[in-house]
């Protein structure tokens, strides 16, 4: 084949922008090819200036154009792209809200600790809200631990349009996506509050969300900087908080009441999960972590109970089999109280 600019950008569609799953030319970093007989000349800009990023970008660049049959030498202009003024120096703030897509209600569901089944319940109640409105969306913002995907039997990677918008996948009736899908695991880990503000913000803007009307956000768990910030990217309409009812989770929900209520976010209420466990073929049910603790939780703060879920195994096996019990088994207890949470959650978001 006869060495020219879209075999070579073959070659750079292979290199991926370090840490990041996507590559350097779905990114947009690539700006020009030019071939000169066996020499290729590129440029590339990138966003910030960055010594080891564009260190780490020129050899892997370097590597794979020489690998190009027909290559003999190659040379790489690396620019970076010259910053954006900072927030307060916008040249108005319409302008900046301006960018944010058109959604009708954001809705958070936030927990004070991990593990409580927060993504479970965004996942349930954003399927059982799919099931009675047309155009919803769920976001997986979990940055230290997206697990949406996995527990909505996702595969596929979500392509990129040639402005470098992305497409979100479509799974249940929903438009979904992780920021998983984006960032690798190593990357994130070491994010800090600000990194995390930019980094969603920036997913938010950078997503294709065209007719959606509510977007239900799974918030990583806890209620430090990072969820405080993230919370304050977007107009939410409404959080909802997840927890179980031992004490040790309970002392977390003040946490959160208190999150949210600092950025004057209306908490359409507390959610007690792994609340009790039925048993086959009816008889008493069996109280395992001490049913009630949310409930109590939510008298105290003044904030409505949204209901209690079950133990159910069924709910684990939904969440590792990529099918949601809301889905799944819809007549089933957990089930319901989902769905029931989705109709309060609407019925609250739609009249403010
Ligand atoms: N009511 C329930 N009955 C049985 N299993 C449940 C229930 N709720 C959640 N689980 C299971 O518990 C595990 C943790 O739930 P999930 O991942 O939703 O929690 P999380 O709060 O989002 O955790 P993380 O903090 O890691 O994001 C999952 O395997 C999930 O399937
Ligand atoms: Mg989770």
């Amino acid at each position: 084949m006869e060495l020219g600019p879209d075999t070579v950008k073959k070659a750079l569609q292979n290199v991926k922008y370090p840490g990041f799953t996507r590559d350097i030319v779905s990114f947009g970093i690539v700006k020009d090819i030019q071939i000169d007989g066996s020499k290729v000349n590129v440029s590339l800009v990138l966003p910030k200036p960055d010594d080891k990023l564009q260190s780490e970008i020129d050899d892997s660049v370097r590597t794979a154009i020489l690998e190009t049959p027909g290559v003999s030498d190659v040379n790489i202009q690396i620019s970076v792209r010259p910053p954006k003024a900072p927030p307060g120096q916008e040249p108005g703030k319409a302008q900046k809200s301006a960018k944010l897509p058109d959604i009708k209600y954001y809705i958070a569901v936030a927990s004070g600790k991990g593990g409580v089944g927060k993504s479970t319940v965004a996942i349930n109640v954003a399927v059982a809200m799919a099931k009675m409105r047309d155009k919803v969306a769920l976001m997986d913002a979990d940055i230290w631990g997206p697990s949406i995907p996995i527990m909505l039997g996702i595969k596929d990677k979500p392509k990129a349009t040639e402005d470098n918008k992305i497409i979100p996948l479509n799974k249940f009736g929903l438009k979904l996506m992780s920021i998983g899908f984006l960032v690798s695991e190593e990357e994130t880990i070491i994010w800090r509050g600000p990194m995390v503000h930019g980094a969603i913000k920036q997913f938010i803007e950078d997503v294709i969300w065209d007719d959606t009307d509510h977007l239900v956000i799974d918030l990583p768990p806890g209620t430090g900087d990072a969820q405080l910030s993230l919370v304050q990217t977007v107009p939410l309409s409404g959080g909802v908080i997840v927890t179980t009812p031992q004490e040790v989770a309970l002392i977390d929900v003040k946490r959160g009441v208190q999150m949210f209520r600092k950025l004057n976010v209306p908490i359409l209420g507390i959610v007690e999960n792994m609340s009790y466990l039925e048993q086959r073929g009816g008889g008493d049910v069996i109280d395992i972590f001490g049913r009630g603790g949310g409930r109590r939780m939510a008298e105290q703060f003044g904030v409505p109970f949204l209901g209690e879920i079950p133990i159910d195994p069924q709910i684990r096996i939904g969440g590792d089999g990529g099918v949601p019990i809301v889905e799944s088994h819809p007549e089933s207890t957990a089930a319901i109280a989902f769905t029931k949470i989705a109709v309060h959650v609407l019925d609250v978001v739609e009249k403010t």
